[in-house]
């Protein structure tokens, strides 16, 4: 579906951003793990954590959702049931890279795992390596792609080195390791999101963190009684863009999770000189149970350039199409290094930005590991037609795109939204009225 977004007037007015996916994704993970029943406040209920509630109920969890409220009951750590055919994951990359550990340890039963084409093009040797060295068998298609076959064993701990960032990886491994038999470590080369982490340590799982290195202990059991998401700060950040971008915005974004590992694209905004203030957690060297939120108060401001180094990519991972669009917007050049996991994502999300922003009038080239724009600070950008590709990111980024344009974006495929931000165009509308 093609859809026109007109150069906006302010944005104003308060909103709360829809729950957070990956928080979401997890709760339905971990609740199908427990032995007690799980229940969920403001679980995400979009395409792909959708997908997650399908899943753990082929697993033999039960799910029921209501007054807002999603109860998993769980079949325990080690007793998934065998489906009758493949788990569908749809298009969800976090629901296909965390899963098989989980899986990996049902000893002498075997899941398969498919989705739909974008997903069959979603790298899946990256679990297969740390999933093997552990004891479990897993076959995919060119060995490296959905469909993703998983042996269940009895798995060995072991000590991983991630050779690329991933929170979906370490967590793949994680949860193989509560049931190996010891203590497992994940290395990884930067930090990323830890919100397995800090829900294995609210259920009771011995688990700590060593600078870049998380060790977990295996476990009998995991005891997780409710757990709350909060907002989605990847989906706020469209949100934030715009507020930043459209002249006169002012936006309150109520309850959104600011876990250190999340606000990369915050800290990168705020040295462009854009105006969002909250309550922001800090850096800790000590792993927390609890996920951290806050109201986001968001200004238009006048935004200067600046480089993006590889160490910062974990942290703003799906926010980096909002910083190449923020950067046509800028005083000066924005260069993103080290962000060549993009091409890995719904689409080949460096190929996407580039050719999309320069659709619109933007000065910007990809590098093999990100991109550079030139900006034009208060010439902004010109507008015309963006292809989403129907990935969730882009659509929204297109959208945001036409609000702050001269001429407006016409987005081919903004049903993608729905995948993470169901009521995207809905709220938007909202703050421009
Ligand atoms: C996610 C991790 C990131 C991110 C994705 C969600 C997660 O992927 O891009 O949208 O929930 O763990 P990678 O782990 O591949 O970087």
């Amino acid at each position: 579906m093609n859809m026109r977004f007109e150069p906006s007037r302010e944005l104003t007015g308060e909103l709360r951003a829809p729950a957070d996916k990956s928080i979401s994704h997890r709760a339905a993970l971990l609740g199908a793990m427990a032995s007690e029943p799980v229940r969920i406040e403001n679980y995400l209920h979009a395409a792909d954590t959708t997908s997650t509630l399908q899943a753990v109920r082929a697993l033999g969890a039960l799910v029921e959702i209501r007054d807002g409220q999603t109860t998993i009951r769980g079949t325990g750590l080690r007793e998934a049931r065998e489906p009758d055919g493949p788990i569908d994951v749809g298009n969800a990359g976090t629901l296909l890279r965390l899963l098989p550990g989980w899986l990996a340890a049902q000893e002498g039963r075997s899941f398969t795992l498919d989705g739909d084409d974008s997903i069959r093009r979603r790298p899946v040797d990256r679990i297969a390596v740390p999933l093997r060295q552990m004891g479990a068998e897993l076959e995919a298609f060119n060995g490296r792609y959905p469909p993703l076959t998983v042996r269940g064993a009895r798995l060995r701990a072991i000590s991983y080195e991630l050779p690329v960032a991933s929170a979906q990886v370490k967590s793949c491994v994680l949860l193989a390791a509560l049931a190996a038999d010891g203590a497992t470590t994940v290395g990884e080369p930067e930090r990323s999101r830890d919100h397995t982490e800090r829900m294995l340590l609210r259920a009771g799982v011995a688990i700590h963190r060593n600078g870049r290195h998380v060790t977990v202990v295996n476990a009998d059991e995991l005891l997780l009684d409710r757990v709350r998401v909060p907002g989605d700060l990847s989906s706020a950040a469209f949100m934030i863009a715009a507020g930043v971008l459209v002249p006169g915005s002012r936006l309150l974004l109520r309850d959104v999770g600011v876990n250190w590992t999340r606000t990369g694209f915050l800290r990168i905004v705020r040295r462009m000189r854009g105006i969002v203030l909250g309550d922001l957690e800090g850096e800790s060297g000590e792993l927390s149970a609890q996920e951290p939120v806050s109201d986001l108060d968001v200004a238009h401001g006048a935004l200067e350039g600046t480089v993006v180094e590889a160490e910062e990519i974990p942290m703003a991972i799906d926010e980096l199409p909002l910083l190449a669009l923020l950067g046509c917007f800028a005083e000066g050049e924005t260069v993103v290094h080290g962000a060549q996991e993009l091409r890995l994502k719904e689409s080949d999300r460096i190929a996407g930005v580039v050719q999309g922003l320069r659709g619109l009038g933007a000065d910007i080239e990809a590098t093999d590991d990100g991109f550079a724009v030139r900006g034009s600070g208060s010439g902004g950008l010109r507008g015309g037609v963006l292809d989403a590709r129907g990935d969730h990111r882009m659509a929204m980024m297109g959208a945001v795109a036409g609000l702050a344009s001269r001429e407006g974006v016409q987005v081919v495929g903004i049903e993608a939204a729905a995948m993470s931000y169901p009521g995207f165009v809905e709220d938007l509308a909202r703050l421009c009225s």
